[in-house]
């Protein structure tokens, strides 16, 4: 089955066609062609995503995309649009006029694909950003004549895993998911049957990296920044260590920070506290390099122990031989080694995504829209009447 993903939940524009088969006890994945965007660059300049940068990005970007992603199959064949069809696209588009107009030029010169289905993220995200990928996958689905179907951001995040994997999953999976938006621990029954068991009270992981960045004078998205001054400090200090001991005990304690909610009964989290405890402890000083390295430092080993500390709980509480991670921040070299250890520990299985994988891309969701095709009662709904929800949640 060939499924045709398209992802705009942020700032990546991220269009995939994927070849999938063995249906749910053994599903496989080709990725037969990835086209990605991203924004990054132009907003590195207002320090985080900004929502209508955003949306005019993606509709300027996401037609070049696909006409790359059907490249072999077939460009310049005639498919020529009914009135019927031209006008239910002129309404589905009609508030973005250029993507309107391209549309109207350059899809009746491909020939419509040999694909069962797309798949679209409908959220969570940036709603204006969201909205233009599910538009366009609303026109495609009209002017090809095939089924749509909604996925959920983080859904396709936990999907993130399943494409590079041969064996098969033991459930109950706890999924650990850290992004800029999100940080949720998520009970997987089986596929398609999900509980939040735990999730952030304030503010997202990434967010909370992106953030201490900026308070550092580093660039966005901050989490690589912090995890490269991190693992710098790290290096220096297993050094020093070797020469002498109390140099670094002493670096360490200057900045010691907070662990919120390390202790609590629940699996949630928060991450405010700990980002006000880094402001209060650079208040009106200048830093050093060395100094930023240290604070970065302290702030990756506060947020890993406090991500170890919850999912183990998790796995504790629900018995589960099975460990997902999925989101951007498990780009995090730190983390990733951290929940390795901890799948020792417990002897548990861990999946984690490929390094090119771990930010958003519409091959997660593809994957995702394939495994619920496989599903026993499939979603079924027009494309039409689908929606784009900023605050989507998983269950
Ligand atoms: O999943 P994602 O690409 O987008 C959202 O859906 O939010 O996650 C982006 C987040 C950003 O906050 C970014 O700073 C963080 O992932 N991130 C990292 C690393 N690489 C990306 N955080 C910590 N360490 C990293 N190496
Ligand atoms: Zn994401």
């Amino acid at each position: 089955m060939k499924i045709l993903a398209i992802e705009t939940s942020c700032d990546e524009t991220s269009i995939a066609l994927l070849e999938c088969s063995g249906g749910l006890n053994n599903p496989t994945y080709t990725t037969l062609r990835h086209s990605l965007n991203s924004q990054i660059n132009l907003h590195r300049e207002y320090g985080g995503v900004y929502p209508t940068l955003a949306k005019r990005e993606h509709s300027k970007n996401i037609l070049p995309l696909l006409v790359e992603v059907l490249d072999r199959e077939g460009v310049n064949n005639s498919n020529k649009l009914s009135e019927a069809q031209i006008s239910k696209i002129s309404h589905i588009l009609e508030r973005q006029s250029d993507l309107l107009t391209q549309f109207l030029k350059i899809i009746p010169n491909i020939s419509i694909p040999e694909i069962n289905a797309i798949a679209v993220t409908t959220g969570p995200g940036l709603a204006p950003a969201l909205w233009v990928g599910v538009n366009f996958a609303q026109a495609l689905a009209y002017a090809w004549n095939k089924k749509l179907i909604p996925i959920n951001h983080m859904e396709g995040h936990i999907f993130s895993v399943l494409i590079h994997k041969k064996e098969n999953f033991q459930f109950p999976i706890i999924a650990l998911l850290i992004s800029g938006g999100h940080t949720q621990l998520v009970l997987v029954k089986n596929w398609g049957e999900y509980e939040i068991i735990g999730e952030t009270r304030d503010d997202a992981v990434g967010e909370a990296f992106d953030k201490v960045a900026r308070m550092l004078d580093l660039p966005y998205p901050g989490g690589p920044e912090i995890s490269r001054l991190a693992s710098q400090s790290r290096n220096k200090s297993k050094l020093s260590n070797s020469k002498s001991h109390t140099n670094s005990k002493k670096q360490i304690q200057d900045t010691k920070l907070p662990r919120p909610m390390l202790n609590t009964d629940d699996l949630d989290f928060s991450f405010s506290g700990l980002k006000t405890a880094v402001l209060y402890s650079i208040k009106g000083r200048t830093l050093s390099d060395e100094e930023k390295k240290e604070i970065a430092r302290e702030f990756e080993d506060a947020v890993t122990e406090i991500l170890i500390k919850k999912t183990k709980k998790a796995l504790i509480q629900y018995g589960a031989p099975t460990l997902v991670v999925g989101g951007g921040v498990i780009a995090n070299t730190h983390i990733r080694e951290a929940l390795i250890e901890l799948s020792k520990d417990l002897n548990i299985t861990l999946h984690l995504p490929q390094s090119d994988l771990t930010g958003d891309n519409a091959i997660m969701i593809g994957v995702a829209g394939y495994i619920h095709t496989q599903l026993p009662h499939p979603v079924d709904i027009a494309p039409e009447d689908i929606r784009a929800e900023s605050n989507q949640r998983l269950n």
